[in-house]
Order: C-alpha cells, then structure tokens, then sequence
C-alpha cells in the first residue's frame, strides 16, 4: 500500500527501506533534504516540502511520523493535519508521552482525521529483525494499516509458539498488537522502555561485581574473571539470556576494558514517564525507580550529597576521607 514516512533518522530512514522491500510505495520526507535524496535512490518518492509530501499522498492519505518527540512531534502532526482532509490518517511512531497522544487523537478525530500512537522497538536493527510495534487508535485505523505493521514487523519467525498457543492467530505472535484505544501503545511502549532500563541496570552492576571479583573493598579473594566469555556462556542456556546480554557480550568482546565508553548514561523520556505514572497509580517499582536514578547519578562525579555524607562522617567521628589524587 502507499505511506508516507516523515522524518527519516535511525529509525524512520530504516522503517521506509523495510516497506519498500517489501513492495510498498513509500513517499518521504525529511527536513534535511539529503536523506530524501538518499531514500530516493533505494527506491522512495521523494518530496522537498511538507506540501509536495501532502501532495503526493493519495486519499485517504498514511503518514507515519518519527521525529523526536515532544516538540518536533507536536509540530509535525500539526503541520500535516494542516495539510490532510477527513478520513487521513496520521501516525506517530516515536517515542511519545501517551497523555499527548490522547489529546491529539481526539483533536484530530474532530477534524475527521485518524490518529494511531505506534510504540516502536527495535533500534538500529529493526531493519533485519523487524520492529516490535504497539498500538493505539480506532479500530478502523489499525485495519487500514495492517499490510505496513505485518512488513514492518518480525513475523512469527523462528520463535515457538508459547505453549498453548499453537492455534492462536492473534497478531502478537507476529510482533504487532493492537493494545487499546488511543494512548495505549505509547503507554505500552513506554512501560517496556522502563522495564529495559530496569534489565540493563541488573545486567550493568551483575558485570560490575565480576568486574571487580575481590579487587575492591578488601575482600580477601581475587578473581580474574574473562567477562567477554562469562557473557558468552550466559547466552547458552541460562535464564538470564536476552538480546540485552547478547549486545552486552558483543560490547565485551569489542572493547573488554569498554574504554571507548565514558559511562555517562543518558535517558530519553520514558523511563521518567514511567515513574510518573506508577506514581500516579500508586504502583510500588522499586527496581525501575533504582535504574532511572543510577542513570541521573551516571551523570555525576562525586556529588554534593556524597560530600555532605563524608562531612557528617568527618563531624561525628572524626572519620577523614582517604587522600586521593586531586
Ligand atoms: N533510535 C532508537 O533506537 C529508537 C527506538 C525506538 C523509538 N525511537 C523514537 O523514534 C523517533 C526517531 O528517533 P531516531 O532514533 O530515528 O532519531 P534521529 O536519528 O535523531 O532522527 C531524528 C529525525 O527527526 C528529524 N527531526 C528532528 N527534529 C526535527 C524538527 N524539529 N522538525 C522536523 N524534523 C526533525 C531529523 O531530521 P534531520 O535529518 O533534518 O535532522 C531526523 O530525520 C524518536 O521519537 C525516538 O524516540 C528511537
């Protein structure tokens, strides 16, 4: 089927080359125009301007959106409500806050034009592997777009069943999910990047112990530990295997000491929106909390409350800080 993909970075640019291969026609666009150009040449029609993208969209037009959310999002679905007519559709497949999406949904839907928020996982390998896609929006939305979730998504692939479902023809198995109305696949979305903070948080410090293995703290044990293999043999067998360790142990073997690494971890939203909303629901995440936090502190040397600590220490026991170099 035809669709449009605005915004062509890591994930857009990759999401449009996995339609075309397999037969769609994919109209994009992209403000910096060299990546349309790109896109052109593998296949894609090109636009230069929001109007021509507009333009070159059949009624009722598709247009998948992935840009940065927040801002550029808002902007983008705005300038292309702008743009379309009753009966478009208009789909966000960044990583936004799912409250936005139910605001704009419903504005949209006053104008006649659908609305679908489509959490999207898969990284710079959704390419291969395909992409992990939650969604949310009207049931008739989802309906129109199934030909591009089925391309976009891995299929069943080579992973079994569950057991039990051998006879199911749900559309989970294939890796796509029409999760609730709007909203809902962002919210999804949104929990799973919190539960991925959470893993590689465990995975992170369960390799810091082996990393240090008696080094540290005056332990009077030391062990060398090869930490590229103990990854390795994880991944066979084990019930902490996931593609989390499997990248893990690709980084390990890369660079063992990781020092093409400075460790400061940034966080894209979501983990945040996580917190706000187990708040707001009163759900007790006490591990989630934890990796959201050790990401603020990775930002940080010792800190002003580090400090304070040591001062209190100093105060009531006259307990003074080893000497260190600076
Ligand atoms: N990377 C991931 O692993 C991943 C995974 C799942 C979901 N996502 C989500 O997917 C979305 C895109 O991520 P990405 O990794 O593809 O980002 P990216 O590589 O940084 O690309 C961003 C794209 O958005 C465009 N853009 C940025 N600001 C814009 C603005 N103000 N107006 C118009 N266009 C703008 C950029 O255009 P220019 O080329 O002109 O800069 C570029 O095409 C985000 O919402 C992200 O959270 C990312």
């Amino acid at each position: 089927m035809q669709i449009g993909i605005a915004g062509l970075g890591r994930m857009g640019a990759n999401l449009a080359r996995r339609l075309l291969r397999d037969g769609h026609e994919v109209v994009v666009y992209n403000r910096t125009l060299a990546k349309v150009q790109q896109l052109e040449q593998e296949g894609a029609t090109g636009s230069s301007s929001l109007d021509e993208f507009a333009d070159r969209l059949r009624w009722p037009r598709a247009a998948w959106i992935m840009v940065p959310s927040g801002r550029p999002t808002e902007e983008m679905v705005l300038a292309l409500a702008d743009r379309f007519e009753a009966g478009d559709l208009i789909i966000d497949g960044g990583n936004s806050y799912f409250k936005d999406d139910i605001r704009r949904a419903r504005d949209l839907w006053d104008r006649g034009i659908f609305y679908l928020d489509v959490g999207t996982s898969g990284g710079v390998w959704g390419l291969s592997r395909g992409y992990c896609l939650m969604i949310g929006g009207a049931g008739e939305a989802v309906e129109r777009l199934t030909p591009v979730f089925r391309s976009l998504a891995p299929g069943a692939g080579y992973i079994p069943p569950t057991p039990g479902r051998e006879e199911d023809t749900g559309t989970a198995q294939e890796g796509w999910l029409h999760c609730g109305p709007a909203g809902a696949g962002h919210f999804v979305k949104m929990v799973h990047n919190g539960i991925e903070y959470g893993l590689m948080q465990a995975y992170a410090e369960g390799f810091h112990i082996l990393s240090d293995a008696g080094r540290m703290g005056g332990a009077d044990y030391v062990y060398e530990l090869d930490l590229a293999e103990i990854a390795e043999v994880w991944r066979r067998g084990s019930v902490i295997s996931s593609w989390l360790l499997d990248l893990a142990a690709t980084a390990l073997l890369e660079d063992p000491g990781l020092a093409g690494y400075t460790g400061f971890v940034q966080d894209s939203g979501e983990g945040r929106w996580t917190l706000h909303t187990a708040i707001e629901q009163a759900t007790p995440v006490d591990v989630l909390a934890a990796a959201l936090l050790a990401r603020f502190r990775s930002r940080q040397g010792n800190t002003f409350a580090d400090k304070l600590l040591s001062a209190m220490r100093d105060q009531f026991g006259g307990h003074k800080e080893p000497p260190h170099d600076d």
